[in-house]
């Protein structure tokens, strides 16, 4: 329940001594959300590499406390973490707090956390949509809605949504996923233009396939996309050193890799329909074999 005190951020960064932080005044800071592995931990180490002090966040404390210190004795940089649900109506708020009593100012948004969800829709879990809904869209609409004045007023910001190519097709077996990736392009693309005349840039990152643990952590069959992975994933690392650099020169849509950006291209020769009813033969035949 939002605004519980088992809900209640975990600040890690506190256990790093005040005087030991070189966080001055409203220093700047990217925020990156689900920072503790895959994508979004190589995108805070990009960030980190490139002098950016981070504020992380994820669920799991621990690990993302380990993340933290890594990234810390790394670069010469501040790492703040959070613990939280970014699925949780408070999450914004707590974000704010933080970075306000810390004294942050948060320049650049990186609105990675969401959640996987695979199979027909008639066997997802009860609650599954919503779940998904509420993690891939909701939340992360209200944390950009959020932190979007503040830059608003300094005429000054990076947001960089996490999509997926999945976003740019439908995709039978997969549906509700890959329609919160639709939803997201189409948010970050009409944002991007809002926030234009106001100096604040908003990017999409659609990787295709990436090497991480991200098909296993959600519902359903597992084995067709953990096979597909070890064919054609990117790595997580390649993902962010593109997705840095092509954020900084303001790219609206970036795609991580050549396998990716060969297949968007490929999909764009054909009718949404008859890539659906491709990929569902193509996912059928996977499951069965
Ligand atoms: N991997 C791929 O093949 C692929 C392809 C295209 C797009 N993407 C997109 O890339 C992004 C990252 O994927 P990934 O592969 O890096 O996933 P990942 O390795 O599973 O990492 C997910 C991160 O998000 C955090 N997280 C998950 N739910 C959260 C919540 N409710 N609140 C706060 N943090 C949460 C996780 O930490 P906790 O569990 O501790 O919270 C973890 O740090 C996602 O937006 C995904 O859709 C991935």
């Amino acid at each position: 329940m939002a605004g519980t005190a088992a809900h209640k951020a975990d600040i890690c960064a506190l256990q790093v001594p005040i005087a030991e932080t070189q966080t001055q005044v409203g220093q700047p800071v990217a925020l990156v959300t689900g920072a503790s592995q895959g994508i979004g931990r190589s995108l805070a180490e990009e960030f980190a590499a490139h002098r950016h002090n981070i504020l992380m966040v994820a669920r799991d404390g621990e690990r993302l406390r380990l993340v933290a210190d890594d990234i810390r004795s790394r670069f010469d940089v501040d790492v703040h973490c959070l613990a939280l649900d970014v699925m949780q109506p408070d999450a914004p708020n707590e974000i704010l707090d933080y970075a306000r009593a810390s004294r942050l100012n948060i320049d650049t948004l990186v609105l990675n956390a969401a959640v996987w969800s695979e199979g027909t829709i008639q066997k997802l879990p009860v609650g599954t949509l919503g779940q998904v809904v509420n993690a891939n869209i909701v939340s992360v609409c209200e944390l950009a809605k959020a932190v979007l004045p503040s830059m608003i007023d300094r005429k000054n910001g990076d947001i960089l949504f996490v999509g997926s190519l999945a976003g740019n097709v439908p995709s039978p077996n997969n549906a509700i996923y890959s329609a919160t990736k639709a939803f997201l392009k189409s948010f970050a693309l009409s944002l991007r233009a809002e926030c234009a005349p106001d100096g604040v840039n908003v990017s999409l990152l659609t990787p295709g396939a990436v090497d991480t643990g991200f098909t296993s952590s959600g519902t359903g069959n597992r084995g067709f996309h953990d096979r597909r992975r070890r064919l054609f994933a990117a790595t997580p690392e390649t993902v962010a050193w593109v997705a840095y650099r092509a954020l900084k020169s303001r790219q609206a849509i970036i795609v991580p890799s050549l396998f990716a950006r060969t297949l968007e291209f490929g999909t764009k020769l054909l009718h949404p329909a008859a890539i659906a009813s491709l990929r569902h033969t193509f996912a059928r035949s996977q499951v069965s074999s």
